[in-house]
């Protein structure tokens, strides 16, 4: 009998990525689908929910070889989090686009409900954001149903409610990314009254919350599988990247460094500048997170890029060998995030003078990617302990320099996954762990190639490094006030 395989599904902001990977957990087959996304006005941002569901076919359908399709055992998703969908109960059909977590409409709404941000953080972990599900989900209803009439035959999503809802009639949403919608309790994982109250969403609109191993209904529509092959896992995305590194070690904080940032550790500390939410539940319980997401850090170089008309990787490239020069790019597009959380931050550029060219200018807006996760890993370490290694995963590690600066500014070790899709590994590793082709304890064991880099600089280097770029940073906090 031929030896069992696990599809993982990564549905990503910008592309969906499917993998298959063999019971040593080796990827033996992958394909991408590209997604689109619509800036209808400014600070709005909208994807198509049926354009996620046809990518997840093309990506299955691309991944998955007809003669391989009997020996796949179960399925893993992972999803981008907090980007919200509204639909049709009877009939599936979504009413309006996908709400993406990067939307900012509704940033005014922020601030008339700041009254009650204690209320907010304290049950649902984290701060009164655009960025969290909970003011999508009352202006999809507001838009869709604006005196709450149809509740009962409407259903409201995360990314991960939309997919399964293709499998079938159930309306369940995953408890890790339950917890990302601000919504729920997080000390209860229960969609909490008050906060529903509060962002005019009713309950029967919602979801039911199950654990990340589920029970979730079985795949359908999926061609070449054959109908009924079992979900076993799904994760937000940041949280899958956590679990593929081990991330449940002692000591371990892992940054992923796409369009923004995710920092995040497993623990359950308070921290004024993180959030409190649920790494996964694999049916021991939910296991509790702390993470700082940070807005534009990737998001800055495609910035750049088409600012200067060259493409990233160029730019990338003429940066990595320039040196210091007191040059400071603090990327405030849209505020600040962790651990400021300050929506009126606004970008500056520090330090030019007529000799700037454009290689200091990139190489600041990289070091900034390297000085806004530095100040989360701090926060983290100040609520979590002492931080043996940041694990680094995303696209701009690929950037030396960065992981060099990284490792320097936090005078900590930073290990360079040469794994890519680690967010679709980590839901592979916990499908394979619910298949039982692997324990825990053999995830922990398996090598995962990193690259190491070790911090050269010396403390006072460090500090003064730090203070230039905090003095910066407070630049961006009070220069639009
Ligand atoms: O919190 C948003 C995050 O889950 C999106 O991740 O990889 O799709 O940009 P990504």
């Amino acid at each position: 009998m031929a030896s069992p395989l696990i599809l993982a599904i990564d549905q990503g902001t910008s592309s969906t990525k499917a993998l298959l990977v063999d019971d040593a957990g080796r990827v033996v087959s992958r394909a991408t689908v590209p997604l689109t996304e619509t800036q209808p006005r400014p600070g709005w941002v909208e994807q198509d929910p049926e354009e996620l569901w046809r990518s997840v076919r093309r990506a299955v359908a691309g991944c998955v070889d007809p003669a391989a399709a009997p020996r796949v055992a179960g399925i893993g998703i992972s999803n981008q989090r907090e980007s919200l969908v509204l639909w049709e109960r009877r009939t599936g059909e979504p009413l309006g686009p996908l709400l993406s977590w990067q939307d900012q409409r509704t940033a005014g709404r922020c601030h008339e409900l700041a009254g009650s941000a204690e209320l907010v953080r304290s049950v649902s972990g984290m701060p009164l954001d655009p960025m969290f599900s909970a003011l999508k989900a009352r202006w999809l209803l507001d838009t869709y149903d604006p005196d709450r009439s149809r509740a009962g035959d409407l259903c409201l999503g995360t990314v991960d409610s939309w997919l399964l809802s293709r499998f079938g009639g159930e309306h369940l949403i995953e408890v890790g990314n339950a917890s990302r919608t601000q919504l729920l309790d997080v000390e209860t994982a229960r969609w909490d009254p008050r906060l529903l109250e509060l962002f005019g969403v009713p309950a029967e609109v919602l979801p039911q919350v199950v654990p990340s191993c589920g029970p979730f209904p079985a795949a359908r529509d999926l061609p070449p599988l054959a109908d009924g092959v079992p979900v076993l896992a799904v994760m937000g995305d940041s949280h899958a990247a956590m679990f593929a590194h081990a991330g449940w070690r002692p000591g371990v904080v892992k940054a992923t460094y796409g369009t923004g940032s995710s920092v995040m550790a497993i623990g359950g500390g308070r921290s004024a500048g993180l959030c409190r939410s649920i790494a996964w539940d694999l049916g021991d319980g939910p296991v509790p997170a702390v993470e700082g997401n940070i807005r534009a850090t990737g998001r800055t170089l495609t910035w750049l890029s088409e600012l200067l008309g060259a493409p990233a990787e160029t730019l990338l490239a003429e940066a990595e060998h320039t040196g210091p020069g007191g040059v400071h790019f603090v990327p405030a597009f849209g505020g600040l995030g962790a651990p400021w959380w300050d929506p009126d931050a606004t970008p500056v550029i520090t330090g030019l003078t007529l000799g700037t060219r454009r290689a200091r200018l990139v190489a600041a807006a990289l070091e900034a990617v390297a000085f806004q996760v530095e100040d989360v890993v701090s926060a983290v370490e100040e609520t979590a302990g002492q931080v043996r290694v940041l694990v680094a995963d995303g696209g701009l590690t690929r950037s030396t320099r960065l992981m060099r600066l990284q490792a320097d500014l936090g005078g900590r070790v930073v290990a360079r996954s040469a794994e890519h899709d680690l967010s679709a590994l980590g839901t592979a590793d916990a499908a394979g762990s619910a298949a039982k082709l692997w324990t825990p304890g053999q995830l922990e064991r398996r090598p995962r190639p990193a690259e190491e880099f070790r911090p050269s600089a010396g403390d006072a280097e460090r500090t003064a490094r730090k203070a230039a770029w905090h003095q910066a940073v407070r630049r961006a906090r009070t220069a639009g006030r």
